[in-house]
């Protein structure tokens, strides 16, 4: 042992830095849950999914996470008397599995403040609209009412504002003349799959952060719809006919 070594010393060794940790929150199908599963299974998460929670028991992507071996919890909220009682719940149960980052993939609750001021700056949540257009529900049948020509999704850092933290990435769908809702869903749902892995990805590798209210890419603060994919360049990275409306 050389003289100068110390417990002091010693203790600013750092410590190995193992995989960057994530948990997911869901309340059901969990595809876009899979779609990150997907990532990690072919290491290209840039971390590890070490637990999936659901406020519904029997949310089909429990099964996706056991199916890929990560630890699946339940946490029913009608066991619980309020909102507050729950979200306190939830944080001890997420903070058990220390992750770096807490991802909302479905998880259809509105988080109390306490909670969102928690995760701050690691929490990202996906949302069926390019936002900021139709935040909240029915986001495809309110964009099909509307007759617009285009629609998308958008992954954002969560903030106390429903559906209205900053940015990271979004991607575009062309809405076509026949259009149903049923359609315009799976169209905006394979571009969630694209993007999802993508932000994902981006914070685990440090290269995402949010910095006061903006979400910074590599440094560079990104413009109120972050990075923004065009229905082509989503079409081609999903190998999609171009001739899409
Ligand atoms: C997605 O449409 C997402 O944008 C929204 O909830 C839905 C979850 O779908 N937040 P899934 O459970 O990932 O299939």
């Amino acid at each position: 042992m050389s003289d100068y070594a110390s417990d002091t010393l010693n203790d600013l060794t750092p410590e190995p830095t193992g995989a960057r940790r994530v948990v997911v929150l869901i309340s059901g199908n969990g595809s876009n849950l899979q779609a990150l599963i997907d990532e990690q299974t072919h290491d290209r998460l840039g971390g590890e999914i070490v637990a999936v929670i659901s406020n519904v028991a029997d949310a089909y992507g429990l099964q996706r996470a056991r199916d890929a071996g990560i630890d699946a919890v339940v946490l029913p909220h009608g066991e619980y008397d309020s909102r507050e009682a729950y979200d306190g719940a939830l944080i001890k149960v997420i903070e058990r599995h220390e992750p770096d980052l807490v991802v909302l993939a479905g998880f259809m609750r509105i988080l109390s403040s306490r909670f969102v001021q928690r995760f701050h700056g690691r929490m990202l949540n996906i949302h069926p609209s390019l936002l900021p257009a139709y935040r909240g529900l029915n986001t495809h049948a309110k964009a099909l009412a509307d007759g617009v020509a285009e629609h998308g999704c958008s992954v954002h850092f969560v903030t106390e504002e429903l559906d209205g933290g900053p940015v990271a990435i979004q991607a575009v769908v062309n809405v076509s003349g026949d259009e149903t809702e049923t359609s315009l869903k799976e169209k905006v749902h394979t571009r969630e799959h694209l993007i999802y892995p993508i932000a994902v990805k981006w914070f685990l590798e440090g290269r995402l952060r949010l910095v006061g209210e903006t979400a910074v890419l590599d440094g560079t603060p990104l413009p109120p719809h972050g990075l923004r994919l065009s229905h082509a360049d989503a079409a081609e990275e999903l190998d999609e006919d171009h001739d899409d409306a």
